[in-house]
């Protein structure tokens, strides 16, 4: 299936210069969204991803977090931006384009070993997956490897990520 034929491309959003690849017109399509799953799970079991939990990062990547980790029989730890989860959390401080942000996960929700997927929508500088990264290893887990749908990579977001496998499926 054409699955860059579902993303549709728009010019300067959210400011002037990014092309943003949306992903809802993939979404919204149920065949896409079918062979968007079933490919991601299938890759993620061709290189032998087996993991205890599969971690989303807030917002797109709790969109198909859930879906991969119910056919790989994992659990899904939400990972969300700051002052979002109720209970105690540990926290990670990443870098963006201006500034800092943060992203926080449960303290109980992970253990030391337990082997986790990391899980989102897109990878771009490599930011976002690679602070939550940080953050599942400093917890002492053991990151088996990471999947996203979408990866633009003149932005070279992969030297970001530590040495594991990465699966992606549509690559700009
Ligand atoms: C987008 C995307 C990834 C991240 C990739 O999320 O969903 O999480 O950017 O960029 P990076 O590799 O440079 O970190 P965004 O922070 O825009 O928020 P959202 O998921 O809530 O839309
Ligand atoms: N997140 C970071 N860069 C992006 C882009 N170009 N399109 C969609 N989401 C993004
Ligand atoms: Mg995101």
């Amino acid at each position: 299936m054409d699955l860059k034929s579902l993303i549709r491309d728009i010019p300067d959003f959210p400011k002037p210069g990014i092309l943003f690849r949306d992903i809802t017109t993939l979404l919204r399509n149920p065949e896409g969204l079918r062979y968007t799953i079933d490919t991601l799970t299938q890759k993620c079991k061709e290189v032998g991803l087996a993991a205890d939990y599969v971690v989303g990062m807030e917002s797109r990547g709790f969109i198909f977090g859930p879906p991969l980790a119910y056919h790989l029989n994992a659990g899904f730890i939400p990972v969300r931006k700051p002052g979002k989860l109720p209970a105690a959390v540990h926290t990670v401080e990443y870098e963006l384009e201006y500034g800092f942000d943060q992203l926080e996960v449960h303290q109980d929700a992970i253990h030391p070993g337990s082997r986790v997927l990391i899980v989102d929508d897109l990878i771009a500088t490599g930011g976002t997956a690679g602070a939550t990264a940080k953050l599942l290893q400093q917890i002492g887990c053991e990151l088996v490897g990471f999947a996203f749908i979408i990866e633009l990579r003149d932005l070279g977001g992969r030297q970001q990520l530590p040495d594991v496998p990465v699966v992606t499926l549509i690559e700009y």
